[in-house]
């Protein structure tokens, strides 16, 4: 999604402002512009596609000041052009960076128009930018002319404004799309994510949504949307907010998905002793709520979503609480009947995914029991937002497409699924069982990476394909789902998932001697009716693919799969998504694709 980059500084920093860009480019964009302010008129820069383009753009131009914000942006309004890419710039003196969408921005237009305004794009942007020049002429204080703007504008909102006549401050304004400040001694800072604000910051503020801000190099001032003081707290940036870049990889994806043994140590460490999982894992407050729990519901997005869907399973399973899990999106406009008892939980890795905030905010309202939420960034929007979170330290994901987070998501939901049953004093015995097995997590992991040189040639002679299916049963039917996803996002070949026994009700129709149909087999109570699945296709002349467990070698009469070392029952969503992952990856890289900004996607999609 766009990204949002400004620094105020004593010393020229437009170096610095491009630096942060870059570090947002893994959010996908399709095009980048910054804007500094030099007492003699707004220098503005912007450039379509790469941030590669704007760096050889800047080299040509003499552009420097010591106030400047810069964009990444993601079309939402107005197709990816040069006239779109922000910042957007009114009469050389205001320039303005937007991340979100202005929902009356018509209605504004219309007026601006009236008033004389000429416009040079198709985005909802510049309307803020007239609108701040417009008040301006009767305001002259840039803080109040931005407070009135916002009082204006319907819809969701991160922005960095500039102002050439006051050029050594940047005033901020957010609502509903992240926005986070960075305070160094002589030097202030501004980003849409932490990751993006320089690495010499000593704090980090998460600003509200309804607050601006004004920040001078040696100063910052947060105001509510009357404009009274107000005060947020300070926080110590957390270094794992920080990439390291890719070390010895060729791809972010690649080296994410090779991190996942060390990533489930992380989600894990401090979280199981004894064979148990440990008390303050959950707060006091949790432990009251889950032991009177009768329902859960788990909403969130994409490959969130798949998580939830596993964690169904599980929980349905072993501790037979009623479970359901609704893609955000869905959840909150089909008007869901809370039932009794009810614990709501969010799943994100980004912790700003509008359509999950949204949900959530929704549920707070809906007389659930209590708000919990499963993400990997620390303070993020829907952290702040629930009443508890648990964290799934997978450290920054950089790959658009998600692949550790997944990981660490069902660690984290697999231990709260063992603490509910222990809560609920269900199966002591076979909950002790399932918790070694999930101590076991790292090294399983790295075995299964082990077979990556199969996965590759898998993926060697699927490459030129067109279509592929994916088939599961019970808890691994999610898992197809996620190697659909990852195959679909990151090979552009369209794929689907069904349930296994789904099959003869529709898609068999589908299959011939050119389609490749991969299942996930593992060894468990389904696996004679997967069995007969396998059969289906292959009496179809399907080209039929199985990721096995080996203990069931015996009874697959199949020439093309690849074994993987018995895990247990419980881990084995966890394990089998890790091959998938690579197949997709390597599919990608063969067919020439960026794997890991794959087209039109975003990371952290902050509009709904
Ligand atoms: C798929 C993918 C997306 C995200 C989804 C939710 O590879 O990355 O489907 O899973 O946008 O994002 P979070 O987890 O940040 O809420």
């Amino acid at each position: 999604m766009c990204g949002i980059v400004g620094v105020v500084s004593k010393k020229q920093i437009v170096s610095n402002v491009i630096e942060g860009l870059k570090k947002l480019e893994y959010r996908g964009y399709d095009s980048a512009g910054v804007a500094t302010t030099t007492g003699d008129g707004i220098k503005n820069i912007r450039t379509i596609g790469k941030m590669k383009n704007l760096v050889k753009a800047l080299a040509k131009t003499s552009i420097e000041g010591s106030c400047a914000i810069g964009h990444t942006r993601w079309a939402t309004h107005g197709k990816p052009s040069l006239v779109n890419a922000h910042p957007h710039v009114s009469h050389d003196n205001i320039a303005v960076v937007h991340n979100g969408i202005i929902e009356n921005h018509l209605a504004l237009k219309s007026f601006l128009l009236n008033s004389g305004y000429n416009y040079q794009s198709d985005t909802d942007t510049e309307t803020i930018a007239h609108l701040i020049h417009n008040i301006l002429l009767s305001e002259k204080d840039l803080l109040k002319a931005c407070i009135k703007c916002m009082k204006m504008l319907h819809g969701s909102f991160a922005m960095a404004v500039i102002c050439d006549d006051m050029p050594d401050k940047i005033i901020l304004a957010k609502n509903a799309c992240p926005l986070v400040i960075g305070i160094a001694a002589n030097e202030k800072s501004v980003a849409s994510d932490v990751s993006a604000l320089p690495q010499s910051i000593e704090h980090v503020i998460y600003l509200e949504d309804g607050d601006l801000a004004e920040i001078t190099a040696n100063s910052y001032q947060i105001y509510d949307e009357s404009g009274q003081k107000v005060h947020r707290e300070k926080f110590r940036p957390h270094p794992n907010s920080f990439s390291k870049g890719k070390e010895a990889y060729d791809h972010y994806m690649q080296k994410e998905i090779y991190e996942q043994p060390k990533v489930a140590q992380l989600a894990m460490s401090g979280r199981i002793e004894n064979n148990r999982v440990t008390d303050n894992f959950i707060s006091h407050d949790l432990k009251m709520v889950l032991k009177k729990l009768e329902n859960i519901h788990i909403v969130a997005c994409g490959t969130s979503y798949h998580a939830g869907l596993v964690a169904g399973y599980w929980i349905e399973k072993l501790v037979k609480v009623s479970c359901r899990i609704d893609i955000a999106s869905e959840y909150r406009y089909r008007s869901p009947v809370v039932p009794k008892n009810a614990l709501f939980i969010t799943i994100s890795q980004s912790g700003e995914t509008a359509d999950s905030l949204a949900a959530l905010k929704f549920a707070k309202k809906s007389g659930y029991l209590f708000t919990l939420s499963v993400c990997n960034v620390d303070n993020s929007a829907i952290c702040r937002e629930s009443d508890e979170t648990l964290l799934t330290k997978a450290g920054i994901e950089i790959g658009v497409a998600s692949t550790k987070s997944l990981t660490s998501q069902l660690i984290v939901l697999g231990l709260l699924t063992l603490k509910l049953a222990e809560i609920k004093n269900i199966e002591p015995r076979i909950v002790k069982k399932m918790t070694k097995e999930l101590s076991t997590i790292s090294a399983v992991l790295s075995q299964a990476l082990h077979q990556s040189k199969k996965v590759k040639a898998l993926a060697e002679s699927i490459a030129n394909k067109d279509h592929v299916l994916f088939l599961g049963r019970g808890q691994h039917y999610p898992i197809a789902m996620e190697a659909a996803l990852k195959f679909k996002e990151i090979s552009y070949i369209h794929a689907e998932a069904y349930a296994a026994g789904e099959l003869k009700h529709g898609p068999l129709a589908l299959v011939d001697n050119n389609m490749p149909v991969i299942t996930v087999c593992p060894n468990d109570q389904l696996l004679d009716k997967l069995i007969s699945n396998i059969e289906e296709v292959k009496a179809r002349g399907g080209q039929m693919y199985v990721f096995a467990d080996k203990t069931c070698n015996s009874k697959i009469k199949n020439n093309n799969h690849i074994d993987f070392e018995n895990c247990g029952q419980f881990i084995s969503p966890i394990v089998f998504n890790v091959p998938f992952q690579l197949l997709a990856y390597y599919v990608g890289v063969i067919r020439g694709n960026d794997v890991d900004q794959p087209r039109n996607l975003a990371k952290s999609v902050t509009v709904e």
